[in-house]
Formats: structure tokens, sequence, C-alpha cells
């Protein structure tokens, strides 16, 4: 049974290992976090995807509903509000879970019911238009909600994260996913084989993390981080406020700290012994803009309106 208006919300993301190699279809690990954008929508009379008065066209969001109504037969339009506490273009996945949430409210809407298959699919065109190539590990993290390990052609599997909070670190610099996804593709060109081992040496280390997840072996992971982010500075992807950050979040006493998303500047996360982790992040709060965020939360649900 369609509905005349529906609300619904979506988590941003932390990729905790693996990111940019999941391209090439190696695993990364994430996890959804307590940031979260929430959309509304009321049936319109007009066709399209309205905010305002604008119609909007081209938007990540609107390419969500437009392929749920598509699929659905839908042939009236909505009109939408947009909230979000992620902030966006750092690496938080905050245009995937305004994807997902508009695509739920389109889904709430044409069938009365949320369709997760049909909503990872809509999200995923969505993402189409900002990402270049998108693996889809932010759409599926927003959907799902709680920890995962991701593969591009096994999708999202649930893993247990053994860690309550994560520092995040802003290092106040935007930059686009695109842009440095194709910057380790031309990595990839000029140095094939190079670029072969340490896709090799990722898919090991994630395995690795899983162990210490296991163990609990905190140490460990602070140092398979560490050992992540190299691999990540050398495919070109760190920048002098993520190196800055990441120093700065060893010398405060971390176990370890590393780049999370597309890099370039964006976000770094960071791994301390949670007795120690609010020291830490008031040191690093007199250089950066930081947030001490909860994991594993909840994916797409449906709200009140
Ligand atoms: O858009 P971001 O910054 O959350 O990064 C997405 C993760 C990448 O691995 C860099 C790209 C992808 O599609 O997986």
């Amino acid at each position: 049974m369609s509905m005349r208006k529906a609300a619904a919300s979506a988590p941003g993301k932390v990729i905790l290992f693996g990111e940019h190699f999941v391209v090439y279809d190696k695993p990364a690990i994430v996890s959804a976090i307590h940031l979260r954008a929430r959309v509304e929508a009321w049936i319109h009379n007009q066709p399209g995807v309205w905010v305002g008065n604008r119609r909007l066209l081209n938007h990540p969001a609107s390419r969500a509903i437009e392929y749920v109504f598509e699929k659905t037969g839908y042939t009236s339009g909505v009109r939408l509000k947009i909230s979000s506490d992620i902030p966006s273009s750092v690496g938080l996945g905050s245009s995937a879970s305004i994807s997902v949430a508009s695509a739920g409210t389109a889904s709430l809407i044409t069938l009365g019911r949320i369709d997760k298959e049909l909503v990872r699919i809509a999200a995923s065109e969505g993402e189409k238009i900002v990402h270049f190539n998108p693996s889809g590990i932010d759409t599926s993290t927003a959907l799902y909600g709680g920890g995962g390990l991701y593969t591009r052609s096994r999708g999202f599997t649930p893993i247990e994260i053994p860690l309550k909070k994560i520092l995040i670190i802003d290092t106040g610099k935007t930059r686009r996913t695109g842009e440095m996804v194709k910057r380790v593709r031309e990595f990839m060109e000029k140095n094939k084989e190079r670029f072969n081992d340490i896709l090799t040496r990722e898919e090991e280390l994630i395995g690795e993390v899983i162990d210490a997840f296991r163990g609990l072996d905190f140490e460990k992971l602070g140092r398979l981080m560490l050992e992540n982010q190299n691999l990540l500075r050398e495919v070109g992807v760190s920048s002098m406020e993520i190196e800055e950050a990441v120093k700065l979040a060893l010398n405060a006493g971390a176990y370890g700290a590393k780049l999370t998303g597309a890099g370039g500047g964006g976000c770094v996360i960071c791994l301390a012994e949670e007795d120690k982790i609010q020291e830490i992040s008031k040191i690093i709060s007199r250089r950066f803009k930081v947030y001490l965020t909860g994991l594993s939360a909840e994916g797409l649900r449906e709200e009140e309106i």
C-alpha cells in the first residue's frame, strides 16, 4: 500500500581497512557510525524530485528516487527535505547515506515498505553520479548498518567489530572521491607489478585484522592500521594534512591511525585504548575538528513523520 509521506534515515560509515583496494575486488572492513542523514518525502503533483521550488536534477538523491519510481511504475513526483549530521566530502559516506535514505522514502511511498534490494540498486545508481567506478561499499553499509566485510563481487557480510568507539579526525580539506580513485588507477597503470603485490599484501592484512579482532589484540590492530596507511600513501592518496593527523594521533598515544575513505584530505581514523581516547581526542581537537563516535550503528530505518 503506497504512502502520501514517508521519512527514513541512514548512517554514515568509516572504512577501517581496505579502501581503494576494494575497487579492485579486495576485501575491506567497514562500520556504520552514529552520525546519520534523514530524508522526509511528500507526494508532489508534478513529476520529478523537488526541494522547495527547485527540481533536483543529476543529483544522487534524485537519481536514486527516480530509479525506484521507474521500477515501481510511479508517475507523480516527491518533495524532499534532507538533513544530515555527516560532514560531506570527507570520506564518511555522507552522499551514500542520503542516497540510501532517499531511496528508502521512495520505496515507502510507492510500495508502503522498504524493499532493501531495490534500495541497494537505486542508491548505487545515485552514487554513480558522484563516484568514478564506485565499489558499492558506502551504499551497502548505509543500508545494512553494523560492521561488515565487503567485497565488490560478494557484497556485504556482517561481522562483529570489537571496538565501541572510534576517533575521527577531520583534516578540513574536502576532495572528490572520483579523482582519488582515478589517481590510484594511474598508479596501477604505471606500476602494474608493484600494485599487484600491494593488493596481495592488503588481502593478507585483512585476514590478520580479522584474527586480531577475534583475539582483541588492539596493539596489533594499530600496527596493521599504520601498514594500511603506508600502502595508501604509496598509491598516492595520502596528503600533508593526513600525515600530520596520523603523527599527532601517535604522539598522543594512539595504537594506530590511517586515512579513511578516499583520502587526499578528508578524515583520519584513530584507534586508542578506551580509557585514553577522551584525552587523545582533547589533544587533537586543538589542531583539528574531531568526532568521537560509536560504531556498528543501525542501517536504513523508517522514521516518524
Ligand atoms: O567516498 P569515500 O571517501 O567514502 O570513499 C569511498 C571508498 C573508496 O574505496 C575510495 C571508493 C569506493 O568506491 O570504494
